[in-house]
């Protein structure tokens, strides 16, 4: 396995961020990550949502092997065969797996993950109000996680100039997060103009989170946009056309769908902005999952890929993207492809653990050469 390069890739789409640390490691006094605390859905829960529907659900696919098959030979909560982004980003800083808040783990020292598979942007009162309620099982939005990082505080510091100090050393993530709103939001039956009237919405939600935790002093913060969701084999196969022209040539994907993933994207960026300038002592980053995605797609040979199979799930029972949603991975029916590492898509939603891991080796990036080289273990 290609770990180290791989994770020196990561490592780029992180390059702002680790730089300034590494600025501030190699002079003395200033702190460096000690700590990840993690906020999103699916595409970061390490186990939340498993524990909190244990005792509500029967089955529960992300319980079920083939999920985790990879790297532990067992399931661990996270929906990948293996480790996702955070995992990675977190061995790249030197420090243990995120644990989930409501995990076995009690000691969050090192940092704590409130993701939860599901999770929207916008309150689920707000969806309730409005009559939408295509929502999900729990009460686990970005707001409401921001409640359980504030109940965890006390367990870490306890002066507020002590709470700054431990903050301003570790490392924040705030989604992804408004895949899910929009989800809900074309499941309620709205048209497609009315769910992209709700960016701006979704993305002042996102940003309010990233400004609460810049508020309790951090200095690292990450705001990841939206995957092409038009690329996802969940939505081409609920979204499928006849129309040869809904689809991008040269990936195959939905071109709707993708655009408005980039009109997500635009303005989340332009809200990253701002926070920016708000905020000047602190280091806050747009991580692109967009871009990389469709260079997969468009040259998945030079990531590793399976041509043919770029845009099927490897976990899945039948139909042209190896999607049904009857028989989705984790429930009978559905069974894992003999060599996930080559695919990207693992379960019709989530990537395999390749594809995570390399989700920011893409042709732009430079990984080998422009990365600062680490000063000490456990930090860079
Ligand atoms: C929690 O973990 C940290 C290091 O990871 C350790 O220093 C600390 O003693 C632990 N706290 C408890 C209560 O076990
Ligand atoms: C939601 O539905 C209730 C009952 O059907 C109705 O009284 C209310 O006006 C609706 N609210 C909105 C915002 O559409
Ligand atoms: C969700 O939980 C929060 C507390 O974190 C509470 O204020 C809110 O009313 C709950 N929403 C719903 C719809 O239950
Ligand atoms: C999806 O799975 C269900 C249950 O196994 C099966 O009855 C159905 O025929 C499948 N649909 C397709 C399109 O393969």
């Amino acid at each position: 396995m290609e770990l180290h390069s791989a994770s020196k890739c990561i490592a780029f789409f992180l390059l702002p961020l680790l730089a300034s640390v590494h600025y501030a490691q190699a002079h003395p006094g200033r702190p460096s990550i000690h700590s990840i605390f993690s906020f999103g859905n699916s595409y970061a829960d390490t186990g939340n949502f498993v524990k909190l529907a244990a005792p509500v659900f029967l089955v529960m696919p992300f319980n079920n092997l083939p999920y985790g098959e990879t790297f532990s030979g067992r399931p661990t909560g996270r929906a990948s065969n293996g480790r996702i982004t955070m995992d990675f980003i977190a061995s790249e800083f030197g420090l243990p797996f995120v644990p989930p808040i409501l995990g076995k783990e009690r000691n969050f020292t090192r940092g704590a993950n409130f993701a939860v598979v599901g999770a929207t942007a916008l309150d689920l009162a707000y969806y309730l109000e409005n009559n939408i309620t295509s929502v999900p099982p729990f009460n686990s939005s970005l707001s409401v996680q921001l409640d359980w990082f504030q109940k965890l505080k006390p367990t870490l510091c306890s002066t507020p100039r002590g709470c700054r100090d431990y903050f301003k050393r570790s490392l924040f993530f705030m989604g992804e997060f408004g895949g899910n709103d929009y989800t809900f939001l074309m499941a309620a039956g709205k048209s497609f103009g009315e769910v992209a009237s709700y960016v701006p919405k979704v993305v002042g939600a996102i940003s309010a989170g990233a400004e609460a935790v810049l508020k309790e002093g951090a200095r690292y913060v990450l705001v990841p946009g939206q995957l092409p969701t038009g690329c996802i084999p969940i939505v081409l196969t609920l979204y499928a056309s006849p129309n040869k022209r809904h689809y991008d040539r040269r990936t195959g994907c939905l071109r709707k769908y993708n655009a408005l993933a980039r009109y997500h994207n635009g303005v989340l960026f332009e809200a990253v902005y701002r926070l920016r300038i708000k905020y000047p002592a602190a280091k806050i980053v747009y991580a692109d999952y967009y871009a990389p995605l469709i260079d997969f797609l468009r040259k998945p040979k030079k990531f590793g890929f399976s041509a043919s199979s770029k845009l099927r799930v490897c976990c899945g029972a039948g139909g042209p993207y190896n999607y049904n949603m009857t028989a989705a991975c984790g429930f009978p029916g559905a069974t894992a492809c003999a060599n996930p590492a080559t695919h990207i898509n693992w379960d019709g939603i989530h990537l395999t653990e390749p594809a995570y891991e390399r989700d920011f080796l893409s042709k732009k990036t430079p990984c080998r050469d422009e990365l600062p080289k680490k000063t000490t273990s456990g930090s860079i």
